[in-house]
């Protein structure tokens, strides 16, 4: 029997009013890993109100105690950082290695906001008139709903509680029914950490919990991060219904080589951000922008590493690129490869679904790079998200940037160059949200904003100062020790 786990309303573990159950199987092996609630309307209102009850003496409890109770789930996280790692690849497939920079990221934001418990800084501005004071303080929002991906599934819950609860929300947690260990994981950590019940609730479901949630009247905030399609929709409800919203929705990043670059740095940086992850980042690199002078090199290059790549189970040391996340995710890829080859690309490696050295129980895709793509086809439109990468040849700067932009996403870009002068006219230009020089399109660090562009976001941030801004807003605070009426605009 798969160890079956439960929501987590009010401080209780409970099992759902739902009854209903669903299975979540390791991506690598098909193993089941354990049963979890497909939590239905009740559950998700249960939760709801768990987390009004918790709001008013969470937000009045001082945010430098609020931090204390993130710093110890820190610790805790830094404890058992080994076993929260393996449970990332076990659920949806990263190698290990990078299971654990999942769990660093993690712990890094939550010390990161437990630190801006004592910081939390506002403005003290001049008054227009005499006996006067003014100033600027944050307030939370209220009822935060946290709609997490699989992708990072204990960092990005974490950019998103951490930031939430600091700044004195309280939160209901749904995270993609492909990653509900480590939510559940994560939540046991802030249970031991000591929050108080209701702060953080946890339920689990798909689509349907996930929009219960966010139809829910007393949430105040939805924080989403996934498809543009569905990121729309809950745009739209938060328009017409006043509730703030956070949307991060995927790129189609671009690492740009100009032809006086380092192509063998280049190159590492095009691997890494290619195939980390299987591609299942929203800043993997899916175009490569390359000068024609340097693009058969680095054409010939990238498709030799690419083809060396070892593909298994990320629990294995040897393995390079794990499985993709699910049988859709195959099918989706899969498709992406008839679409390519009827707009006129070439499939210069991979192309296919991996079989044969026990990869048949999972889902492994073999990383693939597209050659002869011309910047309007499908492929280097659309988000894959899997190991699938573009090559585009480019003849200078200026057509490298307009490729760069000329998509429907903005979250990151690269470019590789050794002309300073290139460099900083290449990061002027760039529209996207995070740019990066001699590096590729993934690491981005926690103290700095994280979003994009466009249809990446709704210009909203992540991480860094910037998330305080999505989960507070300011209130601006006016008092008049004169001890008679003072009229702004008016006494002068
Ligand atoms: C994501 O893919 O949604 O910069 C997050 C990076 C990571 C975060 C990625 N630090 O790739």
């Amino acid at each position: 029997m798969p160890k079956s786990y439960e929501n987590y309303v009010n401080g209780r573990w409970t099992g759902p009013k739902s009854d209903s159950l669903f299975q979540r199987e390791n991506p690598a092996t098909g193993e089941i890993i354990g049963s979890f609630p497909d939590s239905g309307a009740q559950d998700v209102a249960d939760a709801v109100t768990a987390a009004v009850g918790a709001f008013e003496s969470w937000r009045l409890t001082p945010a430098p105690r609020r931090a204390e109770i993130l710093f110890r789930a820190a610790e805790l996280m830094l404890a058992r950082k080994e076993e929260l790692a393996r449970d990332v690849t076990v659920e949806m497939g990263k190698v290990l290695k990078e299971a654990r920079g999942d769990v660093q990221e993690a712990i890094d934001m939550t010390y990161y906001a437990a630190g801006e418990g004592r910081r939390m800084a506002g403005q003290t501005l001049p008054a227009e008139l005499p006996n006067k004071f003014a100033m600027t303080v944050r307030q939370p929002h209220g009822i935060v709903a946290a709609i997490t991906p699989w992708n990072f599934p204990t960092a990005i819950p974490c950019w998103k509680l951490m930031p939430a609860l600091i700044t004195g929300n309280t939160a209901v947690f749904k995270p993609s029914p492909l990653s509900p260990l480590s939510a559940s994981n994560l939540v046991r950590i802030l249970e031991e950490a000591g929050l108080p019940p209701g702060v953080v609730n946890l339920v689990f479901g798909g689509d349907q919990t996930g929009a219960a949630l966010v139809e829910d009247p007393r949430v105040s905030m939805v924080s989403f991060t996934g498809s543009l399609e569905v990121g729309r929709e809950i745009a739209a409800h938060c328009g017409r219904n006043s509730k703030r919203v956070h949307l991060e929705l995927g790129g189609k990043n671009a690492i740009i080589v100009l032809d006086d670059a380092d192509v063998d740095l280049a190159i590492e940086g095009a691997v890494w951000s290619a195939f980390g992850t299987s591609g299942q980042r929203c800043t993997a690199a899916s175009r490569m922008i390359v000068h024609e002078a340097v693009a058969e090199p680095f054409t010939d290059q990238l498709v030799a590493r690419a083809g060396a790549l070892r593909l298994g189970d990320g629990l294995e040391i040897a393995t390079d690129v794990g499985p993709v996340v699910s049988s859709d995710s195959i099918a989706k890829i899969q498709s992406y490869m008839e679409i390519g080859r009827e707009e006129g690309a070439a499939i210069a490696c991979g192309g296919s679904r991996a079989a044969g050295n026990g990869l048949d129980c999972g889902y492994f895709f073999q990383p693939t790079v597209f050659t002869d793509v011309k910047p309007a086809m499908r492929i280097a439109q659309e988000e894959i998200f899997g190991p699938v990468t573009d090559v585009i040849t480019c003849s200078d700067l200026d057509q490298a940037v307009a490729i760069n932009n000329d998509v429907p996403y903005g979250l990151v870009a690269a470019i590789y160059t050794r002309d300073i002068s290139k460099a900083f006219s290449a990061l002027e230009r760039i529209h996207t949200g995070m740019v990066y020089i001699n590096a590729g399109t993934i690491g981005a660090e926690v103290h700095l904003p994280f979003g994009g562009t466009r249809a990446t976001g709704n210009g909203h941030r992540e991480a860094g100062q910037a998330a305080l801004d999505s989960y507070s807003e300011w209130k601006s605070v006016y008092v008049d020790y004169s001890g008679r009426l003072q009229k702004a605009q008016i006494d002068r």
